[in-house]
């Protein structure tokens, strides 16, 4: 079959690998029809590259058909129509049965001190292969796949996966008080999707954050104020405190992760990073930290006082230092994790059935073959050609 495979920083092919066969009971194979790429897997593309193989399967939204399944498996047949959730999870063990799929005790990477094991997404989640391919072995499939109806296109439920609950959970988490109010930093579609949802569950104003023309100019068409941070960072604070009788958004969700643009320090290390040997390497990132804190910085200045911060962007490292006085002196709740997948699930459903309230057959800018996976994570990366979301088809 073919797959989307790493080789290297900024070097993603399409190469000709063995098809996947079942290997435990509990597996299944899904031949894929639409696999999206995630702002994450531009976390692997540039400086994650210490925790990959070469030929390494990248892509952990895919969606598509069952094709065959193990013993075990009798929620799903073949023929059935199937969203992947990007985590992998059991379903009844202690985690599970909270709802804490990302963190289940049956998929966990131990040996990494690792919550669940994620489709296409390092050594650290478990080193399996992922789903920008044209067939995914899904372990744990006996309770992992959601099953959608025929009819709508694969854009109506592709973001089962991971777009919509990731927003999902980074609203919930955000606590916005009823008719309250919400900065969203970062306009990717994790961020346009908490945006739409914010406001779907009754926040009074919704302020949307980014450097990206096309970007901005999308969320304020779902109804977000915009900023743009190009240029006044520093006013940045002062603006979001004047539209909020000077107090600051009751709840600010953090949707850019470790990628900030503007943070020099961050910069240098990202770059230091990327020529280094994978072993050094390694320990930079997991130890000496390569984080680009700076919009979660400005995020502990903005939030009000015993206001809430919901990370859904992803970081690693650990080195930068928290600025625990404000935190504790502001009273902030800080919340942020993995998205538990099938934890929303139930809740998003009906959104996708009556009217598409949250616009979901409108986000992917580009519907791409597979081939085409190269220039794809070249041009959403550089944000060029008005990518914001990329959906490739097998
Ligand atoms: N928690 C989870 O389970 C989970 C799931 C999916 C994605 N993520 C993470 O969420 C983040 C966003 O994902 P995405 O797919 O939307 O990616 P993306 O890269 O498309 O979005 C990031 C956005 O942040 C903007 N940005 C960069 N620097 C900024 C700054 N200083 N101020 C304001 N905006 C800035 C970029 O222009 C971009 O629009 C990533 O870190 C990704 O890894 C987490
Ligand atoms: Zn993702
Ligand atoms: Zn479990």
């Amino acid at each position: 079959m073919k797959a989307v495979t790493y080789h290297g920083k900024r070097d993603v092919r399409v190469d000709t690998v063995p098809d996947p066969t079942i290997e435990k009971p509990t597996d299944a194979i899904v031949r894929i029809t639409t696999s999206g790429i995630c702002g994450s897997d531009l976390h692997l593309y540039e400086v994650m590259g210490a925790f990959m193989d070469e030929g390494d399967i990248l892509g952990h939204e895919p969606m598509g058909i069952v094709e065959a399944v193990g013993a075990e498996v009798t929620n799903i047949q073949p023929g059935d129509r199937v969203v992947i959730p990007f985590n992998i999870s059991c379903g009844s063990c202690f985690m599970c049965n909270q709802g804490l799929y990302s963190q289940c005790e049956t998929t966990q990477v131990r040996e990494h001190g690792k919550g669940a094991t994620l489709f296409g997404y390092t050594k650290l989640y478990g080193h399996v292969p992922g789903g920008q391919a044209e067939l995914l072995r899904v372990p744990q499939a006996h309770f992992g796949p959601i099953k959608v109806p025929e009819g709508p296109g694969d854009e109506q439920f592709v973001y089962l996966s991971d777009v919509l609950p990731t927003a999902w959970q980074a609203v919930e988490y955000a606590a916005i008080p009823d008719g309250g109010t919400v900065a969203v930093f970062g306009l990717g579609p994790i961020g346009q999707m908490c945006c739409r949802i914010a406001l779907h569950r009754g926040a009074r104003e919704v302020f949307g954050i980014d450097l990206v023309d096309e970007r901005l100019d999308l969320a304020s068409r779902h109804g977000a104020t915009t900023i743009d941070v190009r240029g006044h960072d520093h006013q940045l604070v002062e603006r979001l405190r004047a539209a909020t009788d000077g107090r600051g958004p009751d709840s600010v969700i953090d949707a850019v992760g470790m990628e900030a643009h503007g943070a020099p320090l961050g910069k240098l290390a990202h770059q230091l990073s990327g020529l280094l040997p994978n072993q050094v390497a390694a320990k930079v990132i997991e130890k000496a930290g390569i984080d680009r804190l700076s919009v979660l910085h400005t995020a502990i200045e903005a939030v009000r006082r015993g206001g809430t911060i919901s990370l859904s962007g992803v970081y690693g490292g650990a080195a930068d230092p928290m600025p625990m006085m404000e935190l504790f002196d502001k009273q902030i709740q800080l919340r942020m994790g993995q998205a538990n997948v099938r934890r929303w699930i139930d809740e998003i459903m009906p959104l996708l059935a009556d009217g598409d309230p949250l616009g979901v057959q409108s986000l992917a800018t580009h519907k791409l073959p597979l081939d085409q996976a190269p220039h794809a994570y070249e041009i959403f990366q550089k944000k060029q050609d008005g990518a914001i979301k990329i959906l490739l088809q097998p």
